[in-house]
């Protein structure tokens, strides 16, 4: 079965017993020092996180199941605390690594679904749309970012929310790292990992006829934010 080095990092770090050492994996740049990533930091949610995912659950309907997408959804941390706000929501996640879709499937809870890319979703809206942990990068260079977030706005139910993770860029601008992620004797193919400023998705927000509201996040290494895109104000 194909596993990718980072997904194969998140599989073990599951496995450890608690107390354990940290485990790491590492983003290498062509050229220039690799960043080590501590493995924990996808295995659960920091508590801004979990107050700001509560947030959003408030507004579901107890009548109506509510649908939640996770884009990139990794481990399944941010569904797993959508569950537990939300028992009754539909949790659908698009995850490229077929070991981590496996984990999030057994673990995350039923209703459930998890496919490996957006084109393989099944017709159906969302409430809310997550593209977080940094997500925004899966899109890459700028013209398929704006292309994507456009896609998922056109999967929003006419209430609903897309929320997205992203930041290390000032103002307008858009910036992309090239890196390989390396864990043990894996390395993952090359990847183009997309960064913007909030003024960049205040422009794409507007162009879809979105607004847009911002939150600190608290993920390591500082400097990244929430963007809480919707169609009314609230
Ligand atoms: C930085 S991780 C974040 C994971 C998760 N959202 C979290 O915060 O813990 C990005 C995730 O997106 C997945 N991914 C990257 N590109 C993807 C793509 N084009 N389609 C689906 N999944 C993708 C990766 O395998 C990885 O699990």
């Amino acid at each position: 079965m194909p596993i990718s080095a980072f997904g194969q990092a998140l599989l073990d770090g599951l496995q450890d017993p608690p107390g354990s050492p940290a485990r790491y994996f590492e983003m290498r740049p062509p050229n220039g020092q690799a960043l080590r990533m501590r493995t924990q930091d996808f295995l659960a949610c920091r508590r801004e996180e979990v107050a700001l995912l509560g947030e959003l659950t408030k507004p579901f309907s107890a009548s109506r199941q509510p649908a939640v997408l996770d884009v990139g959804c990794g481990a399944g941390r941010h569904l797993k605390v959508i569950r537990e706000h939300a028992p009754h929501a539909l949790c659908v996640g698009v995850e490229r690594c077929p070991g981590l879709r496996d984990y999030c499937a057994a673990t995350v809870g039923t209703p459930n679904g998890f496919f490996a890319s957006l084109d393989a979703l099944p017709e159906q809206a969302f409430d809310l749309i997550l593209l977080v942990g940094n997500g925004l990068g899966i899109f890459g260079d700028a013209e398929p970012a704006r292309a994507g977030v456009r896609q998922l706005l056109g999967r929003l139910r006419p209430s609903g929310k897309l929320v997205l993770e992203t930041g290390h860029v000032r103002d307008s601008g858009y910036s992309v790292d090239e890196f390989t992620v390396c864990y043990q004797d894996q390395a993952d193919a090359p990847y183009r990992w997309g960064r913007a400023g909030p003024g960049w998705i205040e422009a794409l927000a507007a162009d879809n006829g979105y607004h847009v509201m911002f939150r600190p996040s608290q993920a390591p290494g500082g400097g990244f934010f929430f963007a809480i895109l919707s169609a009314g104000t609230d």
